[in-house]
């Protein structure tokens, strides 16, 4: 059923945006003119590759194989036929596919900002064309770097390290009091409270419930059909923003009536964004802060809400299906625990970080279940990357799952082994081979956070828990999720 939904959507926009594209490559084109001879020299640099069919173009292939188990056969195909880097028509766009690693940090760098976000319509329109994932140039790098370093900074570590724990260890004892949980669900409340504090500091209770729910009700739009009536998905999706967003200005508010002196650190990015207006900045902030800061505020709910939880239902799965690895896992784990009792000490979160192997079934999951497969841009002019042309107007895809599952970079790709990332650290290739956080401008500033909160769920889930998994499957699209949400048995041990 939802491959047809996803089948008839991508037609749709195909259909809709077609018209659009080609009057917009013709103009470019009119407008570069140039000679002859330039234009053929640079015909031959486009990568090679097929457009597939009129409007659809090779969008059904596209999909077909994202609901596979092997949703990179795609890429494979067609990367040996035409190379790592090839041309295709994926929702009535022209996009150039790269499965080259180089190619890819050459995109995600960015240098003289040729490449911007490009997103479906339906994304930027709930987004907001100011929002952090949409915006490029000095706002983007500000905004980002200011929220990269609040997010990386040991002040936050510190504290969200006590709060992970304390919903961790809640929401684990809540599962062994249930015959079967669905890891996929139970883990979203879990990661959205903490997403929340880190963004401004709201306890469990019931407007954390309300936020919720309001959030919930805003993403189901964004994938939908671009229209935007009452009754509509997009419409209501944005009338949730809207009500959402009145919630968070309250807290905005409420704290710009109690703000005191700023020497102490920053509490949450909310106190982070209202600083940066208060130092100054651009006049839309100046002028309305509380809007600001609350629009900012619900935009980067966006991409820690789904991620966090998918990383770390894909963990289970994979430790389920890999006892070997689990118990590598559970008795480095419990070494640290035997450690902490007897010593009577709380954890840090440099305690969870420093279990390496913990680290390495980080990375591993990261790799293998590629939440992010890939970033969409869109060349704003010509640009040439290792002999390949990219047209001006022409979308980029650059494919980390293409590379995370590459064979010439990772020996037996589809092998779950943690182990080979005591072989790759180090090594030179392996930053820019190893890309589930992006890179360059706009790399996650959620990584170290999504790291710590991830080791914590596990340190705890494997020290105190055994669980049963029921039979399932991954699929990937249109966004990486467990068939049936991940059905588990959880039974309190105690191994001490
Ligand atoms: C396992 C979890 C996560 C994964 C795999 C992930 C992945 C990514 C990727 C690939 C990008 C780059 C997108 C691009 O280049 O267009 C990104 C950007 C971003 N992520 Fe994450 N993310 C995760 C968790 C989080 C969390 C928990 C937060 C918030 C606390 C967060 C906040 C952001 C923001 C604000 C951006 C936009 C940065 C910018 O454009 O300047 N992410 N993430």
């Amino acid at each position: 059923m939802d491959f047809w939904v996803a089948g008839f959507l991508v037609l749709t926009a195909g259909i809709l945006l077609r018209p659009w594209l080609w009057f917009r490559l013709r103009e470019s084109k009119k407008k570069d003119g140039g000679d002859e001879h330039e234009e053929k020299k640079k015909k031959g640099m486009i990568p090679k590759g097929s457009l597939g069919w009129p409007l659809i173009g090779e969008t059904l292939n596209f999909i077909a194989c994202g609901y596979s188990s092997r949703p990179v056969t795609f890429m494979e195909k067609r990367k040996s036929s035409y190379g790592k880097v090839f041309k295709t028509n994926i929702i009535g766009t022209p996009i150039i596919v790269s499965t080259d690693a180089e190619v890819n940090k050459v995109v995600l760098q960015n240098h003289g900002n040729i490449f911007v976000p490009a997103y479906p319509k339906s994304i930027t329109e709930l987004l907001g064309e100011n929002s952090i994932l949409s915006i490029n140039g000095p706002h983007q790098k500000r905004l980002h770097t200011l929220i990269s370093a609040f997010l990386r900074s040991p002040h936050l570590k510190d504290r969200i390290t006590r709060d992970i724990e304390t919903s961790v260890c809640l929401t684990l004892a809540s599962w062994a009091q249930l015959p079967l949980v669905h890891v996929q669900d139970e883990i979203k409340k879990m990661t959205f409270e903490i997403l929340v504090r880190v963004l401004m500091s709201t306890a469990p209770g019931e407007d954390m419930d309300i936020l919720k729910l309001e959030f919930e009700e805003f993403i189901k739009g964004l994938i939908c059909i671009p229209i935007k009536f009452p009754g509509t998905r997009l419409y209501k999706s944005l009338k949730a923003k809207e009500r959402l967003i009145k919630m968070v200005k309250k807290v905005v508010e409420e704290r710009q009536v109690a703000a005191g002196t700023t020497a102490s650190p920053a509490n949450d990015v909310m106190d982070v964004l209202l600083r940066d207006v208060s130092d100054g900045g651009d006049s839309e902030k100046q002028s309305q802060p509380s809007d600001f800061v609350s629009g900012k505020i619900v935009e980067m709910m966006i991409p820690g809400e789904e991620t966090m939880p998918t990383a770390m239902t894909l963990a289970v799965k994979f430790l389920s299906d890999n006892p070997v690895a689990l118990a590598k896992l559970v008795e480095e784990n419990m070494e640290m625990k035997r450690r902490k009792l007897e010593s009577g000490e709380v954890y840090s979160w440099t305690d969870y970080m420093s279990l390496s192997f913990t680290q390495n079934v980080i990375n591993e999951t990261l790799r293998m279940a590629n939440i992010i497969n890939g970033v969409w841009r869109k060349a704003l002019k010509d640009v040439e990357i290792k002999g390949y042309l990219i047209p001006k107007g022409w979308g980029v895809l650059a494919s980390f799952i293409a590379v995370h599952m590459d064979e010439d970079i990772y020996e037996n790709p589809y092998q779950f082994d943690p182990w080979r990332w005591d072989r790759i650290n180090g090594s030179a290739n392996s930053s820019i081979c190893f890309t589930p956080f992006g890179g360059g401008q706009r790399l996650c500033p959620g990584l170290e956070l999504s790291k710590l909160e991830i080791a914590i769920f596990l340190h705890h889930l494997v020290t105190r828990y055994s669980w049963t998994a029921e039979e399932d499957e991954i699929v990937s699209f249109p966004t990486v999720k467990m068939k049936r949400r991940l059905p588990i048995r959880v039974a309190m041990v105690d191994i001490l």
